[in-house]
């Protein structure tokens, strides 16, 4: 397979579940005119998540929790957050710590729309725990991997991946931290990217085509 991606449009939705260090960071870039993106929603799961607050704190224009347990089905709940998405204008969807596994549907919907930052080097160590992971591996490099999201887990095309050693010292914590200042460069980064650059996906490769 061999297709080419222009994107003119930028607003997107970001969809976080937990302490949204990752949407923070974003919405700075924004701020700062760094990072040319309208983040027009922000959706969590979780009711009391700290990245309702940040967003709300930021102004983002709707910021909602949506609860899985008024849905029937996991299909359910992400149609109903596929249509808020799509009501609101959304071309992207960025997952910042969104700890929900995408239903197909979802997915097939956003076909190619869809980002998440993964806390380890993929392919290695996918899953919930890829620190926790990785450490008890016992590797000497981790990192972080900003994906396309497809129907596997943390298995789409890599668009960006950053690099940081593992300390003979590291917790789950202090390793965790450091793979965080990683991602807090590379997500905004590769977000502008992704809505400043065309891109080529050829088999699994992304190829980033150079800038006029
Ligand atoms: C990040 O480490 C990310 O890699 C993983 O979840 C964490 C979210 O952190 N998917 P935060 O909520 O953005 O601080």
């Amino acid at each position: 397979m061999h297709s080419t991606f222009v994107r003119p449009l930028n607003a997107i939705a970001v969809m976080a579940s937990g302490k949204g260090s990752n949407l923070r960071v974003i919405l700075d870039a924004v701020q700062a005119g760094t990072c040319p993106v309208d983040v027009r929603l922000v959706i969590s799961d979780k009711e009391h998540a700290q990245a309702l607050q940040i967003a709300r704190a930021a102004g983002v224009a709707q910021v909602e929790f949506i609860n899985p347990k008024d849905y029937a089905s996991r299909e359910a709940f992400d149609a109903a957050c596929c249509e808020r998405i799509e009501t609101v204008g959304c071309q992207w969807v960025v997952l910042a710590g969104y700890m929900r596994i995408l239903s197909d549907v979802f997915v097939q919907y956003f076909s190619g729309r869809v980002i998440n930052v993964h806390p380890a080097l993929l392919p290695s160590f996918v899953g919930a725990d890829g620190v926790g992971d990785a450490l008890k591996y016992g590797v000497k490099i981790s990192g972080c991997t900003v994906h396309l999201v497809d129907e596997v887990l943390d298995g789409g095309p890599i668009l960006a991946q950053m690099a940081v050693p593992v300390l003979e010292d590291d917790t789950r914590e202090t390793l965790h931290a450091r793979i965080q200042q990683a991602e807090h460069q590379l997500y905004p980064e590769t977000l502008r990217r992704l809505v400043t650059q065309a891109f080529e996906i050829s088999g699994r490769r992304v190829i980033w085509q150079s800038q006029a």
